[in-house]
């Protein structure tokens, strides 16, 4: 694992978009790897800024989101299929076609779950993919558990989750209980993996995932195994290593 300490969001935002605008301009026709969240916003922002400064382009990038909540229009302003509208695919000009993103109104979610798999796979698999971390140290909506999840499958969320997640929800209430996630598995297939992390309460976390026991009660630690990883953190997601 490589571990970059920046002093601070806009810095370890900066770093991430640098690393996708390497991959990209080394392989235009990348495999891109997304996640949501608060964490990479900034790292979005930066790349919606290279591709107006024409520093990048994304005609030929296709795209896949690690998760999307279950039963939660594409519509609702809640949904990850909005969210990376709104911050990421509004702005640049990444063809609809090649933006992949669970759809968590399936009526069939089994064959949705295969049918994304298939689709990572045909599309030549991920070249890099940007994770988060949740505060119980799980990557895209792989929660703790007793087994590697293999493949995208459909999870119920914990509370804990649940909770984090409510701040962008009018009530706890109306947040998901269930979503559609890529396994661990999938996610460690990708040839190159970047997780960002920042703030302290992402602390515990990281440290478990650096140098805890590679467990499925700690989903990241699985990361220790890969062997292209960077943790892109700001100094206080660091502190505890
Ligand atoms: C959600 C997402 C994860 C993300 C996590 C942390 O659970 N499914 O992909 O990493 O939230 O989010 P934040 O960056 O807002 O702390």
């Amino acid at each position: 694992m490589r571990i970059l300490v920046c002093k601070n969001y806009d810095e370890m935002s900066k770093k991430a978009a640098q690393m996708i605008l390497s991959q990209v301009t080394l392989k235009p026709n990348s495999v891109l790897g997304l996640a949501t969240g608060s964490t990479p916003i900034g790292m979005y922002k930066e790349l919606v800024k290279m591709y107006n400064e024409k520093l990048i382009d994304f005609s030929e990038v296709s795209t896949f989101n690690l998760d999307e909540y279950y039963n939660l229009p594409k519509t609702s302003d809640q949904s990850y299929d909005y969210f990376m509208r709104v911050n990421l695919f509004n702005h640049i000009n990444v063809k609809n076609e090649n933006i992949h993103i669970p759809n968590g109104m399936a009526s069939n979610v089994e064959l949705e779950c295969e049918t994304y798999d298939k689709q990572i796979k045909e599309s030549g698999g991920v070249d890099i993919q940007v994770l988060g971390i949740g505060h119980n140290a799980h990557i895209g909506f792989n929660e703790p558990t007793i087994n590697f999840e293999r493949g995208t499958h459909l999870v119920d969320l914990k509370e804990s989750t649940i909770e984090a997640n409510a701040r962008f929800f009018e009530k706890i209430e109306d947040v998901p209980k269930k979503a559609i996630t890529m396994g661990t598995g999938s996610i460690f297939k990708a040839r190159k993996i970047m997780l960002l992390a920042c703030g302290d309460s992402k602390a515990d976390a990281i440290y478990n995932t650096v140098y805890g026991k590679v467990i499925p009660e700690v989903p990241a630690s699985i990361l220790q195994f890969h062997n292209d990883i960077v943790l892109i953190l700001d100094e206080a997601a660091a502190s505890k290593l």
